[in-house]
């Protein structure tokens, strides 16, 4: 199991941002957190990172616990958080050095990965300009680009395609396939329900619970719906 939560629940004051959750994510599957604004799914996400501390329930990521283990999780697991993180005054290229030596890689490393990486996400042109300068969809491929960079085996991605034009998302897309045939593990979120369906599994999240899992094409048919987007208006809607 790439990822296993019991019972998580982490309030702030009197929120139960996430109450009572449990979900194991498969190696090798692109597993999607799914659910409206507010939901609970950076919350969750922040608790398996090991950035917040969570009142109730157990965590595992990659064998180890969370909060215990945290620092060796964060080093085996990509990271793409929903605030992207760049420094403004480096460039692209200089943000990766910055990264990829956090993670401990040595700069040939760094520099051989991030030529391949910046000819994937297009950024080439811009690889040594202030990221000051970048776009908000270039901003986003440069967070992408930090995120695989370690080529680890979990790569968490909190909506990554917000923002991002709709070919570079087919091509994100492609290549999230690509990464799952040569067995890595990935939990995005997302609030787009054809999104959705192109994961292998998907966690319907409302108001910090999981309401709904599954292969999206089977919950559409438990459900009798048939869209992925009927299944979130219902259940958002509590009928
Ligand atoms: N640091 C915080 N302090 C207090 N409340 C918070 C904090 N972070 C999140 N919340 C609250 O917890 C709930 C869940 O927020 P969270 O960011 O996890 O939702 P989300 O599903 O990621 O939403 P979105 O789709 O908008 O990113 C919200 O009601 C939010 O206001
Ligand atoms: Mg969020």
């Amino acid at each position: 199991m790439a990822i296993s939560v019991e019972d998580l629940t982490k309030s702030f004051g009197d929120l139960k941002a996430v109450d009572g959750v449990s979900l194991s994510v498969h190696r090798g599957e692109i597993f999607g957190l799914l659910g409206p604004n507010g939901s609970g799914k950076t919350t969750l996400i922040h608790c398996l990172m090991g950035i917040y501390r969570f009142e109730g329930g157990s965590i595992r990521v990659l064998d180890h616990e969370v909060p215990g283990q945290k620092l060796e999780v964060r080093r085996r697991t990509g990271f793409m958080p929903q605030e992207i993180s760049i420094y403004q005054d480096l460039s692209p290229e200089e943000n990766m050095l910055f990264y990829g030596r956090l993670y401990g890689l040595d700069d040939s490393t760094i520099r051989e990965r991030t030529d391949r990486l910046f000819e994937f996400l297009d950024l080439e042109e811009k690889r040594s300009v202030s990221s000051r300068t970048l776009s908000g969809g270039q901003r986003r491929r440069v967070s992408l680009g930090i995120a695989l960079l370690p080529d680890p085996d979990l790569i968490i991605l909190d909506e990554p395609t917000v923002g991002v034009d709709p070919l570079l998302r087919k091509q994100f897309w492609d290549h999230f396939q690509e990464l799952k045939g040569q067995g890595k593990t990935i939990l995005i979120t997302t609030h787009i329900t054809d999104e959705a369906l192109r994961v292998d599994r998907v966690a319907l999240m409302i108001r910090g619970k999981i309401l709904a899992l599954g292969r999206p094409r089977d919950l559409m048919e438990q459900e009798g719906v048939s869209s992925l987007e009927d299944l979130f208006l219902r259940f958002e809607g509590g009928t």
